[in-house]
């Protein structure tokens, strides 16, 4: 047995201090307990391309402000490309001794091109550099979870057309409330997810700043042009301030927290559909693809993966949680407490990137339970309301009409009945002016047909906002 996690691709090696870049000034070799506890590697690793995105970027640049011959640019170039393939292919030998994702890919550049790998780090200092590989990989992130968005919305949107003509019970403290439309539902879940591709969209404008060339924290006094270095990487901004660059991270707490909303938006659904798929309720049967058995109980088709994207929110939020304590009171500028920001950021990718590539099929394969929704509708005096604003709008005040629907529900409870199978004559005991007109809208069909201003649930209404989103997702398609 064994208690130490495992980690056979980093290996450690005999070989000391002289690997290290860093190595002028000491004279003694580094302890090698320290090299475990200090090294990211075994996780930065996966910065690899954006490592050597920004280093080509930077290199192309300083050629062409004359640092750097086209000759040496050529050789870099080349080089790394050469390392990318490698790692890609996993040839690549990672070992700790050389710390981080920027020391590997350089010294194996140097070990193989000689002085020209030598000139890579010129005006560059690792600060600058992990902030710009970070910038690189959140913006890939932010663009794989709005496409990730768009499918479960499109998922949503599909199942709206099929499932029009199913009224459902709606909620307020698990209590039966009122009745919407099926598609109403659906698209509820589009607008929270639509708020989220929104805060991603908006994210992503800050993410998108070039911090490469503020060096440590002071900026270089070489003469680089970092506009060039930004439109290379598609950067849109510069970051006007050098120490700002070494010690900014708000740009990985905005988008953890965003991975946060959607992992929340994510788990009322989750939640909403385990109990929807209980035998208590019975309204809705999900993809046996997406449930599994009990290992004691043969009759079991267990919601797991629900269950688990509900429960996969305790970590992203946990994440957002820890990158907060992280860069609480961290004084200017780099601080090697920023190096543990990137397990979090990237467990809370990697979490919702999973939930969401589920969650897409198991909205779309879903089936909605109609007999036993129909069966069970006129119970929970779902059409109470629509009942209390008929009276308002025959002119009694609201307070009124609220007293005297709730008396009616009262005598319905003592008699077991909805309200559409009251007498008239129980109505008129409790209210003489209503009459036999009521019962035209008593029902949920009529409950939600009455429900017309904007935004609400009658047929119609819904009708548009189908159509609004079809045309919205469409539209995105074709750009
Ligand atoms: N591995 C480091 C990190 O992730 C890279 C920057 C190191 N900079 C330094 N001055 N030691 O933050």
């Amino acid at each position: 047995m064994t208690l130490e996690k495992e980690n056979d691709s980093v290996s450690p090696s005999a070989e000391n201090n002289k690997a290290k870049a860093w190595s002028g000034v000491f004279t003694e070799a580094t302890d090698r307990r320290v090299e475990c506890f200090t090294e990211s590697i075994s996780f930065d690793r996966r910065l690899y391309e954006q490592d050597i995105a920004g280093s080509i970027a930077h290199a192309r640049m300083l050629a062409d402000v004359g640092v750097l011959s086209a000759a040496e640019f050529a050789q870099i170039e080349d080089g790394l490309k050469q390392i990318g393939k490698e790692i890609a292919s996993g040839d690549f030998k990672f070992q700790i001794e050389l710390e981080d994702i920027h020391m590997h890919i350089e010294s194996k550049l140097t070990a193989r091109i000689g002085d020209a790998g030598r000139k890579l780090h010129t005006a560059r200092s690792r600060n600058d550099q992990i902030s710009t590989d970070l910038r690189l990989w959140v913006r890939e992130a932010i663009d794989r979870i709005d496409g990730r968005l768009a499918m479960l919305q499109r998922a949503f949107v599909g199942r709206c057309d099929v499932d029009f003509d199913i009224i459902m019970p709606a909620y307020t403290h698990t209590q039966r409330a009122q009745p919407v439309l099926a598609p109403h539902y659906w698209l509820c879940y589009c607008e929270k997810f639509e708020r989220d591709r929104e805060r991603l969209a908006d994210c992503r404008k800050r993410v998108n700043t070039l911090g490469l060339g503020a060096a440590a924290l002071a900026g270089t006094s070489l003469p680089i042009d970092r506009r060039k270095t930004a439109e290379s990487l598609g950067f849109e901004r510069i970051a006007a301030n050098s120490l700002d660059v070494s010690s900014d991270r708000d740009f990985v707490l905005e988008f953890a927290f965003c991975l946060v909303q959607i992992a929340l938006h994510l788990s009322t659904w989750a939640e909403e559909w385990i109990w929807w798929s209980t035998s208590e309720f019975n309204f809705i049967r999900t993809p046996q693809a997406f449930c599994t058995g009990s290992s004691i109980m043969p009759q079991k088709v267990n919601p797991d993966v629900l269950e688990l994207i509900r429960g996969k929110t305790g970590r992203v939020v946990g994440n957002l949680q820890s990158l907060i304590v992280l860069t609480k009171g961290l004084p200017l500028a780099y601080n090697r407490d920023l190096q543990e920001d990137k397990e979090p950021l990237f467990d809370s990718f990697d979490t919702v990137d999973a939930s969401l590539e589920l969650a897409a099929p198991l909205v779309a394969g879903a089936v909605l339970q109609r007999e036993a929704i129909a069966s069970r509708l006129d119970e929970g005096y779902l059409d109470a309301t629509t009942l209390m604003e008929y009276l308002i709008q025959r002119g009694i005040p609201q307070r009124t009409a609220h007293g005297i629907v709730g008396r009616l529900v009262r005598a319905g409870m003592e008699r077991g009945v909805p309200l559409a199978k009251l007498s008239l004559d129980v109505v008129q005991e409790i209210e003489p002016t209503l009459d036999a007109s009521i019962f035209d809208i008593l029902g949920a069909k009529n409950a939600v047909a009455a429900m017309q201003s904007y935004g609400s649930t009658a047929p119609d209404r819904v009708r548009e906002q189908m159509d609004g989103w079809k045309s919205k997702l469409n539209a995105r398609d074709e750009r």
